[in-house]
């Protein structure tokens, strides 16, 4: 498929770079690129970034058929370094086929990305912690009221120049936690592992709760048992125990996640036990009262590490590594993003 593109007259202002907030600023041009049923997906192009017109009866509008991925660009001497952009689109067509929307060209999207990245290289931010966000996402955009997959839909990227995910600055300031035993984020046979629309729709009442209780995230259990942990937030969750490190297994409700991965083998390569296996709550209060729970923290493209410091269970609340970035999540924090912006050797080869 040939890529045209469209580039802008003017460019517009910069944001303030000191004072970055987390994807309220969108550089100059977008990706887009339309499927038909007729015709596949077609007219790939790169344009000036500008508002939708969509008729208001739109799939996406009425029943959620929607699919996102995030990942992040970081400058460097030659080109901008992209991070595992190849895992994302094969997640999107992981999402993709779980929603009914037709797969997309993952490599041509990965050279496309490339190209748009390129054209807006002038956005990427240099400061510690910063990148630039990428966020591609397909929309059903067939107007029809009927509940089916839609016949048309459009794929877009944006670009974001971002600083830290959580306000307040320090990107390590370890986040305090309210578990959740009420509000299920997904189940098995659902669509927990697949980075659609929905699921963040259905987190934000519990998140809702969690800061009026006083909390900056919830973790999320099983929504059988109400005991496995499942993710944190919009992350996925590690537990050092003992000296072994433990996640969640990817059983169907859980999103599978690039840091996720990347995580689990840096783990691995520093010689760490990694276990991939259901975790209760129950076992990680014990574990805390035995004195061996080391460090909790978050995984995900947007934050990358975030310790978590205090989590609260029913009655009992419980302050863990001093309420202190913890050494594991500190050296994880430090390999990726040195990996990410170029100032480590990448022997994993996750840039591009
Ligand atoms: C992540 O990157 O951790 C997320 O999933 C958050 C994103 C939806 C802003």
């Amino acid at each position: 498929m040939e890529l045209r593109i469209e580039k802008v007259n003017e460019k517009k202002a910069k944001p303030d770079y000191d004072n970055l907030t987390f994807g309220a600023h969108f550089t100059d041009h977008m990706f887009v690129m339309d499927y038909h049923e007729d015709e596949g997906w077609h007219d790939a192009r790169i344009v000036p970034y500008a508002p939708l017109e969509m008729d208001p009866a739109s799939i996406v509008f009425h029943y959620g058929q929607a699919v996102f991925e995030g990942l992040k660009a970081y400058p460097s001497s030659d080109h901008a370094l992209l991070f595992r952009p190849d895992k994302n689109f094969q997640r999107l067509n992981t999402s993709n086929e779980r929603m009914n929307i037709p797969p997309v060209d993952e490599r041509f999207l990965v050279d496309a990305l490339k190209q748009l990245v390129q054209l807006d290289q002038d956005w990427l931010p240099n400061q510690e912690g910063q990148s630039l966000y990428i966020r591609p996402f397909i929309i059903g955009t067939e107007a029809a009221l009927s509940v089916k997959p839609a016949a048309q839909y459009k794929l877009m990227i944006i670009l974001s120049p971002v600083g830290a995910y959580y306000t307040g600055g320090d990107q390590l300031s370890p986040v305090s936690i309210y578990v959740e035993d009420d509000f299920v984020r997904s189940v098995r046979g659902g669509v927990g592992f697949a980075k659609t629309a929905g699921n963040y729709a259905a987190s934000l009442k519990a998140q809702m709760n969690a800061a009026t209780y006083g909390y900056d995230q919830v973790l999320w259990l099983d929504a059988v048992e109400k005991r496995y942990i499942e993710e944190v937030g919009s992350m996925n969750i590690f537990f050092k125990i003992n000296g072994e490190v433990y996640t969640p297994p990817l059983n169907g409700s859980i999103l599978p996640g690039i840091t996720r991965d990347s995580v689990i083998e840096l783990i691995r390569y520093w010689g760490y036990t990694i276990r991939e296996e259901p975790i209760t709550v129950d076992e990680v209060i014990a574990a805390h009262q035995n004195g061996e729970l080391e460090e909790v923290f978050g995984t995900g493209t947007a934050a990358v590490i975030s310790p978590v410091g205090i989590l609260k269970w029913k009655d009992e609340e419980i302050t863990i590594n001093e309420n202190k970035a913890g050494k594991l999540a500190l050296d994880l924090y430090d390999t990726i993003t040195s990996i990410q912006t170029g100032s480590q050797t990448d022997s994993f080869g996750w840039t591009k």
